[in-house]
């Protein structure tokens, strides 16, 4: 139980929790909710004085939002595996716990990153939107002809614990493995025969790419027009990371000229905005940000993030501390 005191510590959710959270939350603390359209305005009212944040992607904390809170605070738990939105050195100055959901939403994210894979392979977004529209008149021997990928080189760009999970699964289908990561993952050469290669390589020799580093100044279109330019002109491109690893005009273009073969996108540099680029290119899957959306992996998330809120409000060590 979390230490009882005249009154009940108050966790403020910046947008919305599940019930396997929400629940346990709820049974030792004051609840405060922004909702799904919390705007920074609403949420700065909501702060003052709480002893906990919820945060998510699309939640930015940063100084503001740690001083109107207060000196108070202890946490900020954010749903996510991704920590991009929190400002890490902020509340490491306010002695503020950072933490996150690694784990549970692992296999969710790498399944859709092999969904994401095999759809953009197969152009299936432009099949799909044809038939709704009417547009299909007929089996054509020429139509939607798409990459194959049995026998395929795949490259895996960040091999942590979804990169690898991907790796995992489309091993049934590669030909080979290529991983770029800045460390070499031993393991993953030895159980799943991986080969690390530079970016340089990965890009120029993949069939089929997928990207899995966090966002970070280092990772900031670290696939541009340069390296897009590299990759081969039926290769395809796949990210459920965060967006602003690839550069989606560069991507847009490269879609138009047909110096790539198909993208399957789950995440954006500026979400809920897709630019209309991005919208009005060629073979493109566009998913709205659902790599974790399982019940089974959104309940998990939501219950580790009461885990964390429940630890540091009783004085102990979050399990899911990255700051
Ligand atoms: C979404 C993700 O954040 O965990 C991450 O970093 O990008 C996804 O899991 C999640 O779906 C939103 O709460």
């Amino acid at each position: 139980m979390v230490p009882s005191s005249a009154t009940r510590p108050t966790v403020l959710i910046a947008r919305r929790l599940l019930p396997a959270g929400l629940d346990q939350l709820a049974a030792e603390c004051e609840i405060r909710e922004g909702e799904l359209d919390a705007s920074t305005e609403r949420l700065l009212e909501l702060a003052p004085g709480v002893d906990a944040i919820v945060a998510d992607p699309a939640v930015t904390v940063d100084e503001r939002l740690l001083d109107v809170a207060g000196s108070q605070l202890k946490i900020v738990a954010n749903f996510a595996v991704g920590h991009d939105n929190v400002d890490l050195e902020a509340c490491r100055r306010r002695g503020i716990a950072v933490t996150n959901t690694p784990d549970v939403l692992t296999d969710a994210t790498a399944e859709l990153a092999l969904a994401l894979t095999l759809a953009a392979a197969r152009l299936m977004s432009e099949a799909e939107s044809d038939l709704r529209a009417g547009r299909w008149t007929g089996w054509d021997p020429a139509a939607y002809l798409g990459l194959e990928l049995s026998g395929a080189v795949f490259a895996v760009v960040g091999l942590g614990r979804i990169g690898r999970r991907y790796a995992e699964l489309v091993r049934a289908l590669a030909g080979e493995i290529l991983y770029v990561s800045r460390h070499e993952k031993e393991d993953a050469e030895r159980e799943l025969g991986t080969v690390r290669v530079t970016l340089d390589e990965a890009l120029a020799r993949a069939d089929a790419l997928s990207v899995h580093v966090p966002a970070s100044p280092d990772t900031d279109h670290l696939i541009g027009r340069a390296e897009l330019a590299t990759m081969r002109p039926d290769a395809v491109i796949v990210n459920t990371s965060r967006g602003s690893v690839i550069d989606s005009i560069a991507l847009a273009e490269a879609l138009r000229e047909g110096s790539i073969g198909a993208a399957g996108l789950d995440v954006y540099e500026r979400e809920p905005q897709v630019p209309s680029e991005l919208l009005g290119a060629p073979r493109c899957v566009l998913l709205p940000h659902i790599g974790s959306a399982t019940a089974r992996a959104r309940n998990a998330m939501a219950s580790l993030v009461a885990d964390n809120v429940l630890a540091a409000l009783r004085g102990a060590e979050p399990p899911n501390r990255v700051a």
